[in-house]
């Protein structure tokens, strides 16, 4: 079968000094959740762009279900539902009109009973019919996920769906993300937030500059590029020289940081929790009184950030 999405160097060049996309290959599989993960700028957008038919590429190939989205934008798209940006909607029309009008123009059956199903589903029920003029940014957004499931569609890209969203509003489409997987939809979904995309997708993606640095499962990816590790400590007395060069005269320990004399920060090299047991028994034996012990941050928070400098 042909992957849900192919690209193949994909290129797009907006201007003599803006090369957004550097030619970024990748495939998709059904039923895969995915997340497009970089900073801003990165390209996730103009990625997202090319493959539902809003901008043309420079150079480079996208297909959707095994469809060229150049040759064959109407078939490639018929099962695929996305929300690109922020969705804009006609602010004087209610969420039941405007999905009425999208669900008569792809067609969809049964449109009512649809169009409940969904509102529930984004819980807009009790929004259903009042002006989307007045709604919240996040109204918006869980108004645009649902008229990317109107149809039904097997695939779904959704770009940075929980962008502009208080954390209610960013757990409820995280649930949505995790319902609509359940269903063996195919989720590509763009963030630049490593913790959003952790919480539901298999794959990832690491885009930067216009190219794909990275892609696999988020496991795999820890696995391959995390060594160095991070943690803070905190003491019960300020930590005396020649205590903190017994730290740094360990072999795993890379560099060692003092704040405020009962705070050190110590980055140190290891794959196993026995690298951290050692490291904290190694503080015992230099005599320092710990009394906090917390690695920093994700194992993959920090492959992330070392990979977008
Ligand atoms: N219409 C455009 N004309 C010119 N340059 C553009 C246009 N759209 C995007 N760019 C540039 O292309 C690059 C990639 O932008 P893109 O919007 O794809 O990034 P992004 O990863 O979606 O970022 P963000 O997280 O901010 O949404 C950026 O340098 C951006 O300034
Ligand atoms: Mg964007």
């Amino acid at each position: 079968m042909e992957p849900a999405i192919k690209l193949e160097s994909l290129t797009k060049r907006y201007s003599f000094k803006i090369l957004a996309l550097r030619g970024i290959s990748m495939e998709i599989e059904h039923g895969a959740c995915v997340g497009f993960l970089g900073p801003n700028g990165a390209g996730k957008s103009t990625t997202i762009k090319i493959l539902t038919g809003l901008i043309r590429p420079t150079d480079g190939k996208a297909y959707l279900n095994g469809k060229d989205i150049l040759l064959n934008k109407k078939e490639a798209l018929s099962d695929v539902g996305c929300v690109v940006e922020t969705p804009d909607f006609y602010t004087y029309l209610t969420p039941v009109d405007t999905l009425t009008y999208l669900g008569k123009i792809r067609g969809v059956d049964d449109l009512d009973a649809r169009i409940e199903e969904i509102l529930k589903l984004v819980k807009l029920e009790d929004w259903a019919d009042t002006r989307v003029g007045s709604f919240s940014k996040g109204m918006k957004q869980r108004l645009g996920i649902g008229q990317a499931l109107l149809h039904d569609p097997r695939l779904i890209i959704l770009d940075e769906p929980s962008s502009g969203l208080d954390p209610k509003g960013m757990a409820e489409v995280r649930d949505l993300i995790l319902r609509l997987k359940k269903e063996g939809k195919t989720l590509f979904i763009s963030s630049h937030m490593l913790s959003e995309i952790q919480q539901t997708a298999d794959k990832v993606a690491l885009i930067n500059k216009g190219e794909i640095l990275a892609y696999d499962t988020v496991d795999a990816l820890g696995k391959k590029y995390f060594t160095v590790r991070e943690v803070t400590v905190e003491t019960a007395d300020p930590v005396r020289d020649a205590q903190l060069h017994a730290v740094e005269s360990m072999a795993m320990v890379r560099a060692v940081t003092v704040e405020n004399g009962t705070r050190l920060l110590i980055r140190f090299e290891g794959e196993c929790d026995e690298c951290r047991y050692d490291l904290l028994r190694g503080l015992f034996d230099a005599g320092i009184k710990v009394t906090s012990f917390v690695p920093k941050g994700l194992a993959l928070e920090s492959v992330y950030m070392e990979m977008i400098k």
